[in-house]
């Protein structure tokens, strides 16, 4: 079949003038009467599908009935203005090749209307829903849009190992990585499981963040980002965590806690901005079939200064709210999303960036403040969704970073290469973590996170 193929977003986007043009995709339905079919079609490249004519008796009956929904097709006909309403332009087909059928009786999506717990129970599928469609298009583009802001203004990606050897950061339960034969695991004399037989000839890890490596990179090109999966093998069933989500994380040398704050609000604002721009097909779908309230409250969050508050305020304000939270409120706990939530959305009603936690809560690596009990840590905190970026100003002292980590037991060890960034050379710096699928929750309104992600990975979850 000639011409080439165009893509049904260009064909839409395009003058119905009569020309010959050729398109593939899946059918999403099928309708019509005897003389004439209407078959949408679409082929994942617009929410939107183009509207096949057909008239029936210039085909042959068996090749008609086999088109169901779900069916492939590749169709040449004349691109022309539509003579329905809801849609611009149509093909009044004069070829059909039908690729691959889909058995009615069997084919899981025949059916419109299915929820959202269904449709996690066959994410082999999903995609092919407007939903899914839509989702995965507005992931693809904020991917997008994230090398380019970086890109933009200088940053170097940098790869960071997804196998690492140490749990410097200590950021949450571990996935290990062995060759070894868990039925015959070889012991050391003690009776304790031999690594120098391993792999790696120690004990290795998924990464639960790439920002210890992030770091040596940023001491050194100044500015850096990683955009990478990482791993956490907490057994938290939330629709705001996975076991394995993508994370986005800048590092900056010559960055303080303002800087970091700055660089944090305008990458969101940014990215949110991106969305509204180039996804508004999809952006409004959503908006329409799940969330009335999504375009607002991302225009909202893109046109509005972000709250910058310390924690020992936030404490306060959550233990004068007389608010009824179900997790306790106090100094020196950590927040629930339920109190992250109650300063953003009835407090505040916007974005929040919380700094100044207490260190025992935060990481070793968070710059120490003169207090002796808070460090430079930033949360920020959105809408609907909580914590979308940790970060902090990072600790540049060797002499106050090594006392930390003796404080906390954690094994020189295991960070020797990480303290030379603060032996050799060592400046201010600072950095931060976005998670990837929390920021495309955001953006799309959705509200479980395995439902922004093609394939999650949750506690006892890993079957496509
Ligand atoms: O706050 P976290 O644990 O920070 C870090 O890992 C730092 N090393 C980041 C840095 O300073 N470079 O994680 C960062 C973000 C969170 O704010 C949240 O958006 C997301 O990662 N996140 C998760 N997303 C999905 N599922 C999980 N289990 C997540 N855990 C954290
Ligand atoms: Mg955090």
């Amino acid at each position: 079949m000639e011409p080439r193929r165009t893509k049904i977003k260009d064909l839409l986007s395009s003058a119905g003038d009569g020309r010959s043009v050729l398109c593939k995709g899946w059918v999403r339905t099928k309708r019509g009467n005897k003389n004439v079919a209407f078959i949408a079609l679409n082929d994942g490249s617009t929410i939107n599908n183009i509207q096949v004519v057909v008239d029936t008796a210039s085909f042959d009956e068996n090749l008609l009935k086999s088109i169901t929904t779900g069916s492939s097709l590749a169709v040449r006909g004349a691109l022309v203005v539509s003579q329905g309403s809801g849609q611009g332009v149509e093909i009044q087909a004069s070829e059909i090749e039908l690729y691959g059928t889909a058995d009615p009786e069997t084919y899981p999506l025949q059916k419109k209307g299915h929820t959202l717990e269904f449709l996690r129970e066959i994410a082999h599928l999903r995609p092919r829903t407007n939903t899914f469609g839509a989702v995965l298009r507005i992931r693809h583009a904020l991917a997008f849009a994230i090398h380019n802001y970086f890109n933009n203004k200088g940053f170097v990606y940098l790869h960071t190992p997804l196998i690492t050897g140490s749990d410097a950061e200590g950021a949450g339960a571990m996935f290990q990585v062995t060759t070894l034969d868990l039925n015959d695991v070889p012991k050391t004399q003690e009776g304790k499981v031999d690594y120098s037989r391993d792999f790696f000839g120690k004990s290795c890890n998924l990464t639960v963040s790439g920002q210890l490596e992030g770091e040596l990179g940023a001491t050194a090109l100044s500015e850096i980002y990683t955009f990478g999966p990482t791993f956490r093998a907490e057994n938290s069933n939330t629709p705001r965590h996975l076991a394995e989500f993508w994370m986005i994380e800048p590092e900056m040398a010559f960055y303080d806690l303002d800087d970091n704050m700055d660089l944090a609000e305008d990458f969101l604002k940014y990215l949110i901005s991106y969305a509204l721009e180039h996804c508004a097909d999809d952006i409004a779908f959503l908006n329409k079939m799940y969330d009335n309230e999504l375009i607002d409250r991302l225009r909202f969050v893109v046109d509005n200064d972000f709250v910058r508050l310390d924690y020992t305020e936030g404490i306060k304000i959550l233990m004068e709210s007389g608010h009824k939270f179900e997790f306790p409120v106090s100094w020196g706990l950590d927040l629930q999303s339920e109190h992250e939530r109650y300063l953003v959305e009835q407090h505040f009603k916007k974005p929040v960036i919380l700094t100044g936690y207490p260190k025992e809560i935060k990481a070793f690596y968070m710059k120490q403040n003169d207090d002796g009990k808070t460090v430079r840590a930033m949360d920020v905190l959105f809408p609907k969704i909580g914590e979308i970026i940790g970060g902090s100003q990072r600790e540049e002292s060797l002499e106050k970073l090594s006392a930390r980590i003796a404080e906390l037991g954690i094994p020189e060890k295991d960070v020797w290469w990480y303290l030379d960034t603060r032996r050799f050379g060592s400046v201010p710096h600072s950095g931060f973590g976005l998670g990837f699928e929390r920021l495309v929750l955001f953006v799309t309104g959705m509200s479980n996170i395995r439902d922004v992600i093609p394939f999650p990975r949750t506690p006892k979850n890993a079957e496509f």
